[in-house]
Parts: C-alpha cells; sequence; structure tokens
C-alpha cells in the first residue's frame, strides 16, 4: 500500500541518490526492451527490490531494475526502468506510477515512455515505431484521483501539451538522420489484460486512436502532473483485433518486438543524444 505518495517518492529518491546522482532524462523500457538497458555503458544497477515502495515485478528471473549508464559512443548520461508494472496484474495505480513519481523526486526532468501497441491504421503495420503526439485514457484509471497532494502537483494539471513538443522533435530528427522510419499518431490506453474486439476497435478508430496498448496513460498522467516533460514511442507490434485475419497473441508481440529492437534503440540513443545537445 502507498499511502502517501509524495512521502513514498521522497524515500525512494532518497534512496536513489545514495546509489547515484540523477540524470536528466529516464526512460521507461516496454516488452522486449531490455537490450537498452544492458547496452549502457559505466552503469550502475539498482534493483526495484531494494528501492522504497518500488513493485514486484512479475516475470520470474527478470526482476525489475533501475539502470543508470551512458549512452554508449559518448552519449549522455541516463536512467532506463527495465520491468514496469499493469493494472491487470493487480497493482494498484499508485504503485504503477510510483517510480515516476520517484524520479521526479530524485531529479530527473524528462521521460520517455516506451511500450508496445496494436496499429489500428493501415500505415501502422507491425514492426512500424510510432511517435506518440496525444492519448486517450480510456483504461478506466487515472492516478490523480482521491485528495491532491499539492506538494506533488496541481489538483487539475493540463494535458493539452503532454507529450513535449521538443522531445517529440528530438526524437523525429534521430529518426531522420537513421533512416528509421517513424510515425506519429494517438495511443489510446485501455486496462487489458483481454485484447480487443474488432467492434471496441473499430469505435477506437472512430474517436481518433491510431494505436492500443495497456500501459503509459497513467504513467503520462502522473509524470505531466509533478512536473515531468514526457515523450512516448510505441512499437506497432501487431494489426489491432479484427484489421488481419491473424488471431492475437502475445507470442506474435514478443516477435514483432525482438525484431524491431535494433532500430528502436537506435532510436533511443539518437533521440538521447538531440535532447542533451538541446539542454546545453
Ligand atoms: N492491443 C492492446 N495492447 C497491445 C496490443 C493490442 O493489439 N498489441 C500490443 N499491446
Amino acid at each position: 500500500m502507498i499511502q502517501d505518495p509524495f512521502d513514498a517518492a521522497a524515500e525512494a529518491a532518497d534512496h536513489l541518490r545514495g546509489r547515484a546522482e540523477a540524470p536528466r532524462v529516464a526512460v521507461v523500457l516496454g516488452s522486449g526492451l531490455g537490450a537498452f538497458a544492458e547496452g549502457l555503458v559505466d552503469a550502475i544497477t539498482i534493483d526495484y527490490a531494494e528501492v522504497p515502495h518500488f513493485p514486484e515485478v512479475g516475470v520470474v528471473g527478470h526482476a525489475g531494475r533501475l539502470v543508470v549508464g551512458n549512452v554508449p559512443g559518448g552519449g549522455p548520461r541516463v536512467a532506463a526502468l527495465a520491468g514496469r508494472v499493469h493494472v491487470y496484474e493487480g497493482h494498484s495505480v499508485a504503485h504503477v506510477v510510483h517510480p515516476v513519481r520517484a524520479l521526479r523526486a530524485w531529479g530527473v526532468d524528462s521521460v520517455v515512455f516506451t511500450n508496445a501497441a496494436g496499429g489500428m491504421r493501415p500505415r501502422l503495420a507491425a514492426g512500424t515505431l510510432m511517435l506518440i503526439k496525444d492519448h486517450v485514457n480510456l483504461s478506466g484509471h487515472n492516478p490523480l484521483t482521491g485528495p491532491n497532494d499539492d506538494r506533488l502537483g496541481p489538483r487539475f494539471p493540463d494535458l493539452s501539451q503532454a507529450y513535449d513538443k521538443k522531445l517529440r522533435a528530438a526524437f523525429r530528427a534521430a529518426a531522420r538522420e537513421k533512416g528509421i522510419a517513424l510515425a506519429e499518431g494517438v495511443y489510446v490506453g485501455l486496462a487489458g489484460p483481454s485484447y480487443e474486439t474488432p467492434a471496441e476497435i473499430r469505435m477506437l478508430q472512430n474517436i481518433g486512436g491510431d494505436a492500443v496498448g495497456m500501459s503509459t496513460v497513467c504513467e503520462v498522467i502522473a509524470a505531466r502532473h509533478c512536473g515531468l516533460r514526457a515523450a512516448g514511442i510505441s512499437c506497432i507490434t501487431n494489426a489491432a483485433a479484427g484489421l488481419s485475419d491473424q488471431l492475437l497473441d502475445h507470442d506474435e508481440v514478443k516477435q514483432t518486438a525482438d525484431r524491431v529492437r535494433d532500430a528502436f534503440v537506435a532510436l533511443l540513443h539518437g533521440g538521447l543524444r538531440h535532447i542533451e545537445a538541446e539542454a546545453a
């Protein structure tokens, strides 16, 4: 139970401060992107288990970890969070967003959220990378439900520019330089864990959605609330339900994520360099 999200984040940040200096930018890694954390150099690895209130990650042999290290080839120092949890696993939304608030309390100023998502447009075929320009939160949750703690952020935070323009420009520039195709679109966040029905996908297309997934929206709301800049990139792992003859299964999601991993990691490296340059 997280009784007091502000105090919990402060406790976690105290622990992190004892282990490493906070970098400016953190990356929350979606399925199949552990390679990004493993590729960081001069790294300090901090197990989630040692950080106050960090969630227990369900996958056997893959304890959650926060890796602080340099982007290879002389890039900036960043923090990578490998192992995120979801409300569908039974975690409270306060637990899901706690690492984000801890990053802020530690001293991070920008967070890049990555995820796997189903594509709802012909231009978003499996294997496409999509920069998130906005989201629709249909998860049924909001991390700000309940009394507001003004120490964390305002009661009614603005979300009209949830996905930071400059951060997006940094990833677009990196994609151009590296010849990586980067689509842009609106991410719809649902609770899961069942995949959608074809009727639901038609509805989500009609409301302006481009990709659909089961994470990110609550984390971005918490990030904006506490003053973090946010960016999001989806790996489109499959055509959404009803848009192909295939049934959806998690193996396909994992296989596509693996296939795209090198390009995704290269895009992250390039974007992080641009973000660093912008700040200099
Ligand atoms: N729907 C929801 N979440 C997902 C999907 C999908 O099709 N693919 C990967 N995550």
